[in-house]
């Protein structure tokens, strides 16, 4: 089969935008009579791909070596024979009983040093050998029966690692992997981590210990470089399992379910290790505290961080509920036209599968009320069936778009290891808000129809007209100098308070804020940051004939910084307090680019505008959506495709659109579109 050039096919032949989700058959098997009913509904659903055995281990090897795979074969036969994909997952998310009874160092051990008793899920330990070896024996045994199945399309690893293991053996992993990070020479380590402070100073690598929660959790490098351990154990151990299967299946791509802004694995380490990126998205929709619209800013977002992992492809939404889910504190059911639309809109963000947890409500256990296509009531005259066949005839008309991308001309930075540093730090505020002040700024742009990646700092940035890094309080070595580059040969760049504080070590920068050179691209200095409480108020003044014509004011929050230009402009000055009148928003011209520095936390409203300066400088232009319009466009270079999804109660009038034709439809659109509450459009456009 040929490949279009100008497409990013993930699964050459197949010729579809991928349907389905978790199918568990293992915990169906007494019942041949529900399996049968499972495909016939699967084909009237539009369903053409499953993911299987994420949780089989003990239906394959119920007691130690001995192994059952002929199921699974019959299975994924009768799956295929049906039209039917499979996704296959490794079952080492869940143990069996035999095998924690046997090999109870597989367990995982908590924060206080207790191991856990067996039960649950993801609770193994990363470094166990036992545990590994277990997993590898099964793994094997089942790529090299199943690897080369014509249905098999991806290999699904374990399930939505996470967590950490506070073991001794992962504790002398630690101290290993800390040995390797400071070149085997402690006063480095002692040096990185300012032991000196209340005499924590160490002699040797042996006495490190993780940071216990009754132990040392006063250092901050210790405390960094443990969640920088965790996720290179975490990689290694999938890394693991990713080595056997290679071994017996080497042409089937490999995938990890991925968690929304997962706080415990830097994914952007996690992903350089897996093929294609997939995540599980499970949205309040519908709540009582935000609008549907805003639910579904904060859902793009999520999306982007996704799609930004791996941007040369598109990436899979493997787990999403058709209905409701049965761990959110209310767990409402999905209003009409929100399935579809949520669905959609992870295409139009540029996921080329819409997969669901799960196909069938297993009848007992934590999840028998978790939302499913299929219910206990078993039939498909149901509203959630009908959305989900709904959904699938949509798919089928949108095939098109499978290997496009998104490619939006400005980048939001965001860093794992800035994240947990911030959130480390002790001072100022306690909740300094770093995740939710990337998701405000994601959503300003996004409102107004300009989209952003959402990059790691490590990220090739030359793709972008623009790019915006709030809270960047911690510096990875090597970042600034490609930075300044960028900026000297035009690019745009927004920083804001809190900018440049630490080296990747957390250690402070002397001589100034923000510190490794970034001084000088912005042109300033900054010398003390004010944290208000939450009833202080101040604002910032753009003055007149920067924003506008005249002086516009807008309130901020939270945190205010005394900036001290050294050259840079200054276009905002604060309104209150002792320090009115000071400079709070600059501007430095460097080289053929320019850099911005926003000293305070504005609203939305005073956000928006001010992106609307920026995007003017950057050469990007916004769009007028009516509220409640989300727009995306995804492109193969020849073809755009441009998602307008109403996610509004009310009928919406689009103007000024580009001509082409809906491809839900199949009609021309010309000038101007109309989209009804909770529905949505998808235009194909010849560039
Ligand atoms: C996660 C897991 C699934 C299931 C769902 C429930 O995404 O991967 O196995 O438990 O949550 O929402
Ligand atoms: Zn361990």
């Amino acid at each position: 089969m040929e490949v279009p050039m100008n497409k990013s096919i993930i699964f050459p032949g197949i010729g579809k935008l991928l349907h389905g989700g978790d199918y568990n058959p293992d915990q169906w098997l007494d019942r041949p009579d529900i399996l049968k009913e499972d495909i016939r509904l699967m084909k009237k659903a539009g369903v053409n791909v499953v993911t299987l055995g994420v949780f089989a281990w003990s239906t394959y090897e119920p007691v130690e070596g001995e192994f059952h795979f002929e199921w699974l074969k019959e299975i994924m036969d009768n799956l295929y024979e049906n039209g039917i994909y499979t996704i296959l997952a490794t079952p080492s998310g869940a143990r069996p009983a035999w095998l924690d009874e046997k090999y109870p160092e597989a367990m995982r051990v908590a924060r206080n040093g207790m191991r856990n008793h067996h039960g649950l899920r993801h609770n193994h330990c990363m470094s166990s050998e036992k545990y590994r070896e277990k997993v590898a024996n099964l793994d094997g045994k089942r790529a090299e029966n199943v690897g080369s199945h014509p249905g098999l399309i991806l290999w699904h690893i374990s399930n939505e690692f996470g967590g950490e293991c506070w073991c001794d053996q992962c504790k002398k992993r630690f101290q290993e992997y800390l040995r390797n990070r400071y070149h085997n020479d402690i006063e480095e380590l002692n040096k990185q981590w300012w032991t000196n402070f209340w005499s924590h100073h160490y002699n040797s690598f042996e006495q490190v210990e993780p940071p216990y929660q009754n132990g040392e959790t006063s250092v901050h490098g210790l405390n960094l470089d443990w969640k920088r351990f965790t996720t290179w154990n975490m990689t290694d151990f999938m890394k693991h399992e990713i080595e056997v299967i290679r071994q017996y299946s080497p042409n089937v791509p490999v995938t990890a379910n991925l968690m929304r802004l997962y706080n415990g694995l830097d994914y952007h380490e996690m992903a350089k290790d897996i093929d294609v990126i997939s995540w599980d998205s499970y949205p309040a929709w519908n709540n009582d505290y935000e609008t549907v619209t805003q639910t579904a800013l904060d859902t793009a977002f999520d999306h982007s961080v996704m799609r930004s992992l791996k941007r040369e492809k598109p990436f899979l939404l493997m787990e999403s509920v058709p209905s409701q889910v049965n761990w959110h504190p209310f767990n409402k059911l999905k209003r009409p036209g929100i399935h579809k639309l949520s669905c959609i809109q992870a295409a139009a963000c540029g996921s080329d599968m819409i997969g669901y947890f799960q196909w069938r409500k297993g009848r007992g256990s934590y999840e028998q009320y978790h939302g499913a296509v299929l219910d206990h009531l078993g039939t498909d005259e149901t509203r959630v069936f009908k959305d989900v066949a709904e959904v699938g005839e949509i798919l089928r008309k949108l095939a098109p778009i499978e290997g496009s991308l998104v490619k939006p001309e400005a980048a939001m930075l965001f860093d794992w290891n800035n994240r947990w540093a911030i959130e480390d730090m002790a001072g100022l505020s306690k909740n300094k808000k770093y995740e939710d002040t990337c998701r405000k700024q994601y959503t300003a742009f996004l409102k107004h129809g300009v989209d952003m990646d959402v990059i790691s700092p490590e990220a090739d940035l030359s793709n972008y007209k623009l790019i915006v890094m709030p809270m960047l309080y911690l510096l990875k070595p090597g970042f600034t100098d490609r930075l300044k580059e960028y900026v000297a040969k035009g690019g745009v760049v927004v920083s804001t308070y809190l900018t440049g504080y630490v080296n990747e070590n957390t250690l402070c920068y002397l001589g100034g804020f923000p510190g490794d050179g970034l001084k000088e691209l912005f042109g300033l200095y900054t010398e003390e940051i004010d944290a208000l409480y939450p009833s202080d108020t101040n604002g910032i003044t753009f003055r007149a004939g920067t924003l506008a014509e005249n002086a516009k004011t807008f309130p901020v929050t939270d945190f205010c910084e005394m900036i001290k230009p050294t050259g840079a402009e200054v276009i905002g000055t604060y309104e209150k307090d002792f320090y009115a009148g000071t400079p709070a928003v600059t501007v430095n011209t460097y080289g053929k680019g320019k850099a911005y520095y926003v000293g305070a936390r504005m609203n939305t409203e005073g956000m928006e505008d001010f992106y609307h300066e920026v995007w003017k400088q950057a050469g990007i232009t916004p769009k007028a959506l009516p509220d409640g319009i989300e727009f995306h466009v995804r492109t193969d270079n020849e073809v755009d495709y441009e998602f307008y999804l109403n996610f509004s109660d009310e009928e919406k009038k689009i103007y000024g659109i580009r001509n082409g034709i809906n491809l839900l439809t199949d009609g021309k659109v010309e000038d101007e579109l109309t989209i009804k509450p909770y529905d949505l459009a998808v235009l194909r456009i010849l560039r």
